[in-house]
């Protein structure tokens, strides 16, 4: 079985044909970083725009390395949401266009289950399983006991963990995307700045980013009144040991206490080369827990993913109707209905 991928719901414009839900024929990422660097974040009017102008490009540039044609397309699965509504709308209409040119069936995909469908373009998912969500828009602990059910046992209370690197990166006149560049410093420094660890009440698998944010602000404002110099290195390390440190404990608690047998890094985040570092570390001492995590290229936005996961939700039967709209607020729902 082949299918189309399509996602457009934040500053990728993205096209993908995957095979059987794992294997990746092609995947055409066009990114507008660039665009929106000089603004410091993404400005949705320009995304909106790009998607525009790339979309057609790249789903011909996605058939063209696969050497395939739309006859060969068993489904289309495009990202319903959650994301930017002018961007999602970009996507959603293309693929609702080409569905009905060519009499190809329909998937909605949730961006989410896309991040997390990605582990399998890189190895069989072995349940139940436990996801680390943790992107631009997005930080949660996603529990699967079989393909495409998904329950939420823990979220974020307020900024994402990539928001957080993102705002804190901003702070510290960093460029966009400043997640990337906080990692790259980190590598240099010291974790020498105390910073606070928002663990919440007893047992919650829920985060929150927003105080750390805020203590990392002040330690800069603070500092540049005293007209002292803060090394951005040992900042920067400081913030993401923080980070990876909750995010690390929350994680390997709830495998435990799940009893799963795989965890599976998903989202823009899941590139942090210090979070990769110390899943790796500490999953090594859990005996029957293997860790997945997948290469750079799959864990920012792309298309592959949304296939992968559009093939598992096609399997189970859903089907998108011609109605289909971008949805930015959209909950991660498990696959049970036929229609959505
Ligand atoms: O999943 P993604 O591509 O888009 C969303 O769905 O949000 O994630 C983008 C986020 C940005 O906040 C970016 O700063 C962050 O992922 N990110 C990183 C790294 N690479 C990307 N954060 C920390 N370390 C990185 N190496
Ligand atoms: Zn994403």
């Amino acid at each position: 079985m082949y299918v189309l991928g399509i996602e457009t719901s934040c500053d990728e414009t993205a096209a993908a044909i995957v095979k059987n839900g794992k294997e990746i024929i092609s995947n055409v990422v066009a990114s507008q970083i660039e665009s929106h660097k000089r603004f410091g974040g993404v400005v949705p009017e320009i995304a909106s725009r790009h998607h525009v102008e790339q979309i057609t490009l790249v789903i011909e540039e996605a058939f063209r390395k696969a050497g395939m044609t739309y006859s060969d397309i068993d489904a289309i699965a495009v990202t319903e949401g959650p994301g930017l509504v002018g961007a999602l709308l970009i996507g959603v209409n293309a693929a609702k266009a080409l569905s009905f040119a060519h009499n190809i069936p329909l998937v909605g995909v949730h961006h989410i289950a896309g991040h997390i469908y990605a582990n399998r373009l890189v190895e069989d998912i072995v349940f139940p399983a436990l996801a680390l969500v943790v992107s631009g828009g997005h930080t949660e602990l996603v529990y699967m006991k079989e393909h495409g059910s998904f329950e939420v046992i823990g979220e974020t209370l307020d900024d994402a963990a990539g928001e957080a690197y993102d705002k804190v990166a901003r702070t510290m006149g960093l460029p966009y995307p400043g997640g990337p560049q906080i990692d790259k410093l980190a590598e240099k420094g010291n974790d020498n700045i105390p910073l606070p660890r928002a663990w919440l009440e007893e047992g919650s698998y829920n985060f929150s980013f927003s105080g750390l944010k805020s203590a990392v602000i002040n330690t800069l404002h603070n500092a540049s009144q005293k007209g002292q110099e803060i090394a951005p290195e040992d900042l920067s390390a400081s913030f993401q040991n923080s980070v990876i440190d909750v995010l690390v404990t929350k994680t390997a608690r709830a495998a435990k206490e799940y009893d799963v047998k795989q965890v599976l890094l998903a989202g823009g985040v899941a590139a942090n080369r210090g979070l990769r570092a110390a899943l790796e570390k500490e999953f090594a001492q859990h005996e029957g827990i293997t860790l997945v995590i997948p290469p750079l290229a799959l864990c920012t936005d792309n298309a592959a993913m949304i296939a992968a996961a559009g093939t598992i939700a096609f399997e189970k039967g859903i089907r998108g109707a011609y109605d289909m709209n971008g949805q930015p607020g959209l909950e991660l729902t498990s696959y049970k209905s036929l229609t959505r």
